[in-house]
């Protein structure tokens, strides 16, 4: 592993926010209406509509208070947690945590190029391999934070990636060490395609 994966495991890992625990059964029905867009059980349908089933709970928990206090801005969802308290927050990121996540499929053309990042990253580039925090079966590391990031969808990866790119107006919500922001720089968009399509069929 290398130094830049070694200090930001560390500093991640211990600068996470404590959070009320959630209750799975209480979120689903506070969850209802986010299922129009996520889905019911969290398996959204749109491909720019992240799925959120299988979703490391405190990921989801960071996320929520995020939006909700317009750290990361998500204009379809302009106004809807504004009403929610801690503890809706706990128990919604429970219920999509508790739902399992679909699987879709690679595209065969770039699959080889994706792997190899996803697994390997690039040392010429100093980009450090994504298993190392978000696990070799994309499952992420639901204790730390990682997120979970198999069988998401190819385009909200995407946009992700080029979001937490972007020099201003992009994902600025990216925790104390910039971790995404800093790998997201070295990627071209010819990688940001082959590893978006890479997660999409990972499982
Ligand atoms: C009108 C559609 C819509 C509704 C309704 C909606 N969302 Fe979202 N949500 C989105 C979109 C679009 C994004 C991704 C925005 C982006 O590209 O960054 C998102 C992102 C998220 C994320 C971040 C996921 C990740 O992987 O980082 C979470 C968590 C989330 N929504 C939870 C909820 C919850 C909980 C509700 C219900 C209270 C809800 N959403 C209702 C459209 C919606
Ligand atoms: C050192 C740890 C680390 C490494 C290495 C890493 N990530 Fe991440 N990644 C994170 C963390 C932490 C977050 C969550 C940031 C936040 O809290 O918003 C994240 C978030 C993401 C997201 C957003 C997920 C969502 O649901 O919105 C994507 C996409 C992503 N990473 C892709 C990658 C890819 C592709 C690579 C390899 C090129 C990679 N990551 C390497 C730690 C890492």
């Amino acid at each position: 592993m290398n130094k830049l994966i070694v200090s930001l495991l560390l500093t991640v890992g211990i600068s996470g926010v404590a959070h009320a625990a959630g209750d799975a059964t209480a979120g689903q029905a506070k969850a209802a209406v986010c299922g129009a867009c996520h889905g019911p059980d969290g398996n959204s349908m749109a491909p720019n509509f992240p799925k959120l089933a299988g979703q490391g709970e405190r990921y989801l928990n960071k996320q929520l208070h995020d939006i909700k206090s317009g750290k990361r801005t998500v204009l379809e969802m302009t106004g809807l947690l504004t009403n929610l308290s801690d503890q809706d927050l706990a128990d919604i990121s429970a219920y999509f945590a508790s739902q399992k996540g679909s699987v879709g499929a690679a595209d065969p053309k770039v699959v080889a190029r994706g792997e190899a990042l996803f697994r390997g990253g690039d040392l010429t580039k100093g980009l450090p391999a994504c298993t190392g925090c978000h696990s070799p079966d994309g499952k992420g590391n639901a204790a730390a934070g990682f997120p979970h990031l198999g069988g998401q969808h190819a385009q909200y990866i995407a946009k992700q990636l080029t979001d937490f790119r972007k020099e201003e107006g992009g994902r600025a919500n990216d925790g104390d060490t910039k971790t995404m922001q800093t790998i997201a720089k070295r990627l071209s968009d010819e990688d940001i395609a082959a590893v978006s399509s890479y997660i999409q069929g990972l499982h």
